[in-house]
């Protein structure tokens, strides 16, 4: 339990359609209020759509992906400023499906951050291991020397972004990790923080993979769990509604 107030963000991935999508925001903004910040991460496209029925409400929302570049030639990418002219409060940088698919390596997924603070979106930068680094013992290894990139790149400005902590090995596969797994992860994170900016102890750090309803409330108790970076469970009303509940919970 801390005073840091509570951060749910759906990821819906490659997932939704207008009609489908119009339902599952309308189920989220009919719960309000929720007594945690509460934002979706939605695919380019609903952007628009996605800022008008939410416009009303305190509910945010935001992108999976930004370029790191500010405008050009660079078919197929989208900008910070895009995101910002479509009222996004936040974009997801580094997540592991980008990483792993897409070759995003540390330095890339620092300069899409670094992109994002300059027009004034907050990046939610995920850092994890995969089942094998965590098995070989480099679960702090590799969770250190992603966020040190970010860190250094971002520099002053780097008490500004959102951290999600997502192991690999628990994303979309039901396997989760246990709250003490998880708290000792985001304790490393939080001292790596501490360590660069005096502001650490007001940064929020998420954590993703395979968050549910049942859940949401023993990870959100943990003392360096900020809310939840949420997949799966994000696309229907109910059980994204009833992890923000989690939230207000804790
Ligand atoms: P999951 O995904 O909740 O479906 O495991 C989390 C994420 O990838 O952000």
């Amino acid at each position: 339990m801390n005073t840091r107030r509570k951060l749910v963000v759906g990821n819906w991935k490659m997932h939704g359609s207008r009609k489908g999508n119009a339902e599952l925001l309308e189920g989220i903004v009919a719960a309000r209020p929720f007594g945690c910040d509460v934002a979706v991460c939605v695919p380019f496209p609903y952007l628009a759509e996605t800022a008008v029925a939410l416009a009303a409400s305190d509910l945010r929302w935001g992108a999976q992906d930004c370029s790191a570049h500010e405008q050009g030639a660079y078919t197929g990418e989208v900008s910070a400023a895009m995101l910002h002219e479509f009222g996004c409060r936040y974009v997801i940088v580094g997540h592991s499906e980008r990483r792993a698919y897409h070759g995003e390596g540390d330095q890339l997924v620092a300069d899409k951050a670094k992109a994002a603070l300059a027009r004034g979106v907050t990046p939610i930068v995920c850092v994890g291991e995969t089942l094998a680094q965590r098995e070989a013992g480099e679960t702090e290894a590799v969770v250190k020397r992603q966020l040190s990139a970010v860190i250094h790149t971002l520099a002053h400005c780097a008490s500004e972004m959102v951290v999600a902590y997502e192991p690999v090995w628990a994303i979309g596969t039901g396997r989760t990790a246990t709250p003490g797994q998880a708290q000792q992860v985001h304790a490393l994170l939080r001292a790596q923080l501490l360590a660069a900016t005096p502001h650490a102890p007001g940064m929020k750090i998420l954590y993703g993979g395979s968050v549910k309803p049942d859940n949401a409330r023993e990870l959100f108790a943990q003392p360096d769990i900020d809310g939840g970076l949420i997949g799966g469970a994000s696309l229907k009303a109910a059980d994204f509604v009833a992890i923000c509940r989690a939230a207000d919970a804790t």
